[in-house]
């Protein structure tokens, strides 16, 4: 692979004698004690291993997050300062998570991030979030519609999964029908089998359409609102903003709904909410962003230069990865989490921190579409139970990403109430 920064002089670092896999099951299986031996043997900052022996760091300490997330000067997420590129195959598997650069809110940094979080925030603030929960109500009735005379179905294929992606075509405008086939699109994506690459052709151009339908056409959608903001972009980077919204959006948000489900299915001090209450939504949501979050690691910070962080010497250009997952579980916050949980303390890193973490809004966002998918699913199925026991549930098998492959459940089939059957 050629590289952004492959002329800029820094020594290649191979991986140190003693760095640990970023790979294997317990990652998904046992994350928590995983990360309270490596906080032992290696301190809160561990230098890891990807596929192919590339070398990073994973930040796993809570203070040390604070470090890095704060610092955006010292460790932006700009990907071109990497000094690996040199040893990147073109068909690394990590390539498309840790990104290429492409001009867009996600891959860029400094002021040029800026200036694309000036467009796409101020548009992702004037949803109105009543219409959103309206829209939410009815795509959730209608997946429901689906499956709700079986008295079967999978959680996460059936439901969790369509939601998100469903909700965020409405808000952008798309059409009804472009919106089912980009659902179809992301979940192709997200199996990352052998046509994903096809699906992520289609996914641009999808949205490369919807940036000149709207420039000819505008209306009360966020992509219009975008087009309309008085700073220039290219129609290119308009399109990669929509795929950054659209990307980062969707799998967060279903395994914040699908990781909400699977701990009221399975805790027994969830089982009044289901049962009609409602009370307790907010907050197995709000404890599943401390214990279970979706984004378990993220790619990733690259230092600007050499610096120290906890007991490590980063050398400039070296990949930090964030281990969001592992500062929630830090023991030097951890008495205060139960407390945070019942409290609704958001100090938790589930949307990271700092200049390049989730925008505000989106995150609003991701709530309403979250909450009210679960709330009209308690509503329509209110016996609704494990068709599996708890220990047979799957997660994905990703060091980075945290939901559960399939959430099988039985309830009293129910008619249908929207006329879809
Ligand atoms: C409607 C749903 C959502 C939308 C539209 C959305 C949008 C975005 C966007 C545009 C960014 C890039 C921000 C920037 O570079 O300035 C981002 C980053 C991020 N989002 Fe979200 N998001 C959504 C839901 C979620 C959820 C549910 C989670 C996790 C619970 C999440 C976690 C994150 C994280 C960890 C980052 C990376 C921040 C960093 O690099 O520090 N997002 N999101």
């Amino acid at each position: 692979m050629t590289s952004p920064a492959s002329g800029g002089g820094c020594p290649v670092q191979r991986p140190e004698p003693g760095t640990v896999p970023l790979s294997g099951p317990r990652f998904h299986t046992d994350p928590q004690h995983l990360y309270n031996e490596m906080r032992r043997e290696h301190g809160a900052v561990v230098a890891v291993e990807l596929p192919g022996g590339v070398p990073a760091w994973l930040v796993i300490g809570y203070r040390e997050m604070h470090q890095v997330t704060n610092s955006p000067e010292l460790f932006p997420r700009d990907v071109s300062l990497w000094n690996q590129w040199g040893n990147i195959p073109a068909d690394w598997p990590l390539l498309p998570m840790v990104g290429q650069p492409m001009p867009s809110i996600y891959f860029t940094a400094g002021a040029e991030h800026r200036r694309h979080v000036a467009m796409v925030e101020p548009a992702l603030e004037a949803v109105d979030p009543f219409h959103l929960r309206r829209v939410c109500e009815e795509l959730a009735d209608q997946l429901i519609d689906g499956f709700c005379g079986r008295g079967t179905a999978d959680l996460v294929a059936d439901f969790a999964e369509p939601l998100p992606v469903l909700v965020l075509a409405g808000l952008l405008g798309l059409p009804d029908e472009d919106g089912a086939d980009l659902a179809r699109t992301m979940k192709v994506m997200a199996d990352g089998g052998a046509d994903a690459q096809a699906a992520y052709l289609r996914f641009m151009q999808h949205m490369q359409r919807l940036v000149a339908m709207k420039k000819a056409r505008p209306g009360d959608d966020l992509v219009s609102r975008m087009l309309a903001d008085p700073m220039p972009f290219t129609d290119e980077e308009y399109a990669n903003d929509l795929m950054a919204i659209t990307a980062a959006g969707h799998l967060p948000t279903c395994d914040w709904l699908g990781n909400s489900m699977r701990l009221m299915l399975t805790d027994d001090r969830f089982a009044a909410a289901l049962g009609g209450g409602r009370r307790s939504v907010g907050q197995a949501m709000n404890e599943v962003l401390w214990e279970d979050t979706p984004t378990q690691i993220l790619a990733g910070r690259w230092a600007a230069r050499d610096t120290r962080l906890g007991d490590k010497v980063i050398r400039a250009g070296d990949m930090l990865l964030l281990g969001l997952a592992a500062a929630n579980g830090d023991p030097h916050v951890r008495q205060h989490v139960s407390e945070a949980v019942h409290t609704g303390n958001n100090a938790h890193f589930a949307f990271s921190h700092g200049e390049y973490r989730c925008p505000f809004a989106a995150q609003h966002l991701a709530e309403i579409i979250a909450r009210t998918g679960i709330e009209v699913l308690l509503d329509r199925l209110p016996d609704m139970d494990l068709a599996v026991p708890a220990q047979n549930l799957v997660r994905r098998p990703s060091p980075f990403l945290r939901g559960m492959t399939s959430l099988p459940v039985v309830f009293t089939p129910v008619r249908a109430v929207g006329g879809f059957q």
